[in-house]
């Protein structure tokens, strides 16, 4: 996929790579993406001059998380367009990568969009291709705004559930600068709860099977220096029962029209939990992560993954190691069957609030949620 990697040694200070760029070197316009799939281990660049290398990239995961997969969309029609190649064919592959986070499709069609409306005013298909490519600047620089903008709303709402004004917030998966043209969803919330002084600590849940919260969000939050610990998502129910969670904070892959919320598998069992315990579970994401064509939770179309993502360990460390035969580490006998949803849903009744960059929805309600949406459709 990569015509090339960049490596950088992983220190306690942001490299100042880019989780996603689009660049014009003289051999042709790239997109090029920091590898999610190396960290924390290194940080390394993947370089995709076509379509279907960044579709890879999308269905490793080596790029994830709901906004930054609308952007990487959004470019990936733009790279088909000014190099040249089948526009409509690589926006069905892209919209198509991964089914659950509904960014993803609606980069693609803002991009293709543009591209279609310039084609219709006469351009040709270079010309159209820089229009997609205008598309794509700006819902990367929307989103880096409606991630101020969230932060903003999230912080307020927490100091107005918790006036203690010492939040102890527990997270799922990875919601940062890694997901986003800014500072991310429900982490920029618990980025300017520490900015502010007010965050006392970040519980981080692993996230099995892929590690994004070990991985990625550990990562994201020791170069913030903030107070932070990883524990096993198994841990959770005693972290609650010990009364050291005041608030949980999670991203949204795709909010159906009845609030109902799909996020990293592992969120549901978060948000039961929380309704037991008393303790605010509060939703994250912009505006374009709600689809008001998916009625209700059970019409979201959850990713399946490979079971062999639950049956070995894989990544950086245990190639590094030597483990494994060129695959992963087996932790399970061979052969064994795996579940492995990418994705759970949590229905509307144990979401507290939903946070955008429009406001914060609460309770969540389908006329609510409508009403957040007719404020505002993003770029
Ligand atoms: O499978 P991933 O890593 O793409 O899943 C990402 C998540 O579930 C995030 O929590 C979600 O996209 C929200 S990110 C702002």
């Amino acid at each position: 996929m990569a015509d090339h990697e960049v490596r950088s040694t992983v220190g306690s200070e942001p490299s100042g790579l880019a989780q996603l760029r689009w660049d014009e070197p003289p051999e042709g316009p790239v997109l090029v993406l920091l590898d999610q799939t190396r960290l924390p281990a290194e940080e390394v660049e993947l370089v995709c001059t076509d379509v279907p290398g960044l579709v890879r990239a999308i269905q490793t995961l080596a790029v994830r998380g709901a906004p930054l997969l609308g952007i990487a969309g959004a470019y990936g029609v733009a790279l088909a367009g000014v190099r040249g190649f089948d526009v409509q064919e690589a926006a069905a592959l892209l919209a198509g990568a991964r089914p659950t986070a509904v960014n993803l499709g609606y980069g693609v069609r803002l991009a293709l969009g543009a591209y279609q409306a310039a084609l219709d005013k006469g351009a040709g298909p270079q010309e159209a291709g820089a229009a997609a490519l205008a598309a794509a600047k700006a819902l990367h620089r929307a989103d880096a705004e409606a991630s101020a903008r969230m932060a903003a709303h999230g912080l307020a709402l927490l100091d107005e559930l918790l006036p203690g004004g010492s939040h102890r917030v527990l997270t799922h998966c990875n919601t940062g600068r890694l997901v986003s043209g800014g500072e991310g969803t429900a982490f920029a919330v618990a980025l300017a709860a520490h900015r502010a002084g007010r965050l006392r600590r970040l519980w981080v849940d692993e996230t099995r099977p892929l590690l994004q919260g070990a991985r990625l969000t550990a990562y994201e939050a020791a170069r913030s220096g903030m107070a932070y610990s990883l524990l096993t998502d198994n841990a959770a129910g005693s972290l609650f029962a010990a009364g050291e969670v005041d608030a949980v904070l999670i991203g949204a892959d795709r909010i159906a029209a009845d609030g109902s919320v799909a996020n990293k598998v592992g969120s549901y069992p978060l948000a039961v939990l929380a309704k037991y315990h008393h303790v605010p579970f509060i939703v994250v994401a912009p505006v374009t992560t709600v689809d008001l064509e998916t009625p209700d939770g059970s019409a979201i179309e959850v990713e399946q993954r490979p079971g062999q993502e639950v049956t070995e360990l894989t990544g950086p460390q245990v190639s590094a190691a030597g483990w494994g035969s060129g695959g992963g580490l087996p932790v399970a006998p061979l052969g064994t069957q795996a579940y492995n949803p990418a994705f759970d849903v949590t229905p509307p009744e144990l979401v507290t609030a939903i946070v955008t960059e429009e406001g914060v929805l609460s309770p969540v309600t389908g006329g609510g949620l409508r009403e957040l949406c007719a404020r505002s459709r993003q770029v």
